[in-house]
């Protein structure tokens, strides 16, 4: 899906990829076919790294992979999964699609809505949430469900949502009202 956003400007802090980027960035180059295939690849060990792509990152991945910073930017703009600014400390992607749909994701995003008080695409001020609905992540036997803190969290409900959100709140681990 494609998704036109505003330009962004550059963030000013240069970027390289860690030592540790930089060891699987190499590990990578080999399994590809062509440079241009590592660009996904390689962004997403950017975003990892920064928590989001800056302009200094895309340039970066454009230099090592011998590519022109236009196809770069393309493919950052292409995919939602890559993120142009600085998410809340829990980001949450919920699956809007299909299995979800059907099993009412519509709930829980209502939840959040009244909750936390954000829409698709906006992050509380204090910065504790980011929240966005997401295509298919691919767990369709469990909808309804959603990424977050690097994790899927499954045959989500209301109640289980409005637990997992207080643990995050109250700055306990959410993992724990995972049942
Ligand atoms: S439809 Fe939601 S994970 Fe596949």
């Amino acid at each position: 899906m494609s998704h036109a956003r505003h330009a962004i400007a550059p963030s000013g802090k240069p970027f390289a990829f860690s030592p540790d980027n930089e060891a699987k960035f190499a590990q990578l180059l080999p399994k590809y076919p062509t440079k241009r295939a590592v660009i996904l690849p390689a962004l997403w060990l950017a975003q990892e790294q920064e928590g989001h792509i800056t302009v200094e990152a895309m340039e970066y991945v454009a230099r090592r992979l011998e590519q022109p910073a236009v196809a770069v930017f393309a493919v950052v703009e292409f995919y939602t999964m890559f993120k142009t600014e600085p998410t809340g400390k829990h980001h949450i992607q919920l699956c809007r699609t299909l299995s979800c749909w059907m099993r009412g994701y519509q709930d829980l995003q209502g939840l959040i809505e009244r909750k936390l008080g954000i829409g698709p695409g906006e992050k509380t001020p204090d910065g504790k949430f980011s929240f966005e609905l997401v295509e298919c992540l691919g767990s369709c036997g469990t909808a309804p469900m959603m990424r977050m803190d690097d994790r899927y969290w499954e045959n989500l409900t209301v109640e289980k949502l409005e637990r997992i959100v207080d643990a995050c709140n109250q700055g306990r681990d959410p993992a724990g009202e995972d049942h």
